[in-house]
């Protein structure tokens, strides 16, 4: 049966928080779970002594659902591995494994065998299928997305076409989605719950870096722009910024343009680093890049997560509308 993402997940409200390295730690994605809708730690490049000290952090910062993020073609399958390993030897059973992109069916026959919940986002029907098959909730993203993009075509348009091939499996919508307006508009269109990035990098508990925050707060979606400038740490991938003179003129020398801390360690930040700029950042935070959807058109303001939760709520409610019996 069609279940809403709540159901599917155990939370209180249909909303995931997407996992973003660097600026989704550990106190934005309890603060989320506390407040009813599903937190996610950006799980990024972290592996070792740091995974470990970000993932008891979590599991003690929050008793509820709750999830990793991991990338898989920006680590490589072994690196892979030896995240997922520590996420399911390190955390209890509530804590729910994330993918941008598909892994490998390695990965998912070993996480659905732990018994954890899969998140996958992906931009084309064809892997929204394959990860369905693989029993995960769907996360469908449109090139409206900050961040990097996986498919080219838009968020509605890609969850119907999803929602038509798998009516029963749980499909989430992201990108570009600011406001309960335009999440109301996702449903429609055949989602059961979305999944917030930009939203919450304004969040009081986001890691974004104050300069990167502010940007979004007054940015609208003119300001953003779809390049592959910033490729160091992650080539290949187009991704949604905000413009900058490293998005205009990409000819630049790759000189270092500032410096950065992740887990305890130091890193030098090369200008098209595609390291968000964090609160541990400093340099030329206004060349660095910072990710972000069209849904800042409607974002107005840093506060704390819970009452974005809050503001999503009401609107999210009416999925469990499809489930008791209409839909
Ligand atoms: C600052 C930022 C960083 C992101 N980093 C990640 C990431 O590490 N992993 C991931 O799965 N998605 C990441 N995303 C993409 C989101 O998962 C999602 O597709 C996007 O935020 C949805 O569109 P919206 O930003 O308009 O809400 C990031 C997005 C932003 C804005």
């Amino acid at each position: 049966m069609r279940k809403t993402l709540a159901a599917a997940l155990g939370i209180e409200v249909s909303l995931l928080q997407s996992g973003m390295g660097g600026v989704a730690g550990t106190e934005l994605a309890c603060a989320v779970s506390d407040a009813g809708a599903a937190g996610c730690l950006g799980g990024y490049k972290l592996v070792g002594e740091g995974m470990s000290a970000a993932l008891a952090r979590l599991t003690e910062g929050t008793d509820r659902p709750v999830g990793v993020n991991l990338i898989p073609e920006v680590v490589g399958p072994e690196e892979l591995d030896r995240q997922v390993a520590q996420v399911l030897d390190e955390t209890p059973g509530r804590v729910y494994l994330s993918f941008f992109g598909m892994p490998d069916d390695a990965v998912f026959d070993r996480v659905n065998a732990a018994g954890r919940k899969i998140v996958v986002q992906v931009g084309t029907v064809e892997d929204g299928v394959r990860a369905a098959g693989h029993g995960s909730v769907v996360v469908a993203q449109g090139t409206e997305a900050g961040g990097h993009l996986l498919g080219e075509g838009g968020r509605d348009a890609l969850v119907t076409a999803l929602r038509e091939e798998l009516p029963e499996a749980c499909i989430v919508a992201a990108g570009g989605i600011g406001s309960p307006d335009q999440a109301a508009r996702a449903l429609s269109a055949g989602a059961d719950g979305v999944l917030l990035g930009t939203a919450f990098v304004v969040a009081d508990e986001s890691r974004a870096h104050s300069y990167f925050k502010g940007a979004v707060v007054t940015a609208d979606g003119t300001d953003t722009v779809i390049s592959d400038v910033y490729e160091i740490g992650w080539p290949g991938r187009r991704h949604r910024v905000l413009e900058t003179s490293a998005t205009r003129d990409p000819k630049q020398a790759r000189k270092f343009i500032g410096r950065t801390e992740v887990e305890g360690q130091r890193y030098l930040i090369p200008r098209f680093s595609a390291a968000a700029p964090t609160e541990a950042t400093s340099g030329r935070i206004e060349e660095m890049a910072m990710y972000c959807g069209l849904s800042c058109d409607t974002i107005s303001g840093g506060r704390p997560a819970a009452d974005i939760v809050a503001d999503f709520a009401r609107i999210l409610q009416s999925v469990e509308i499809f489930e008791s019996g209409t839909g």
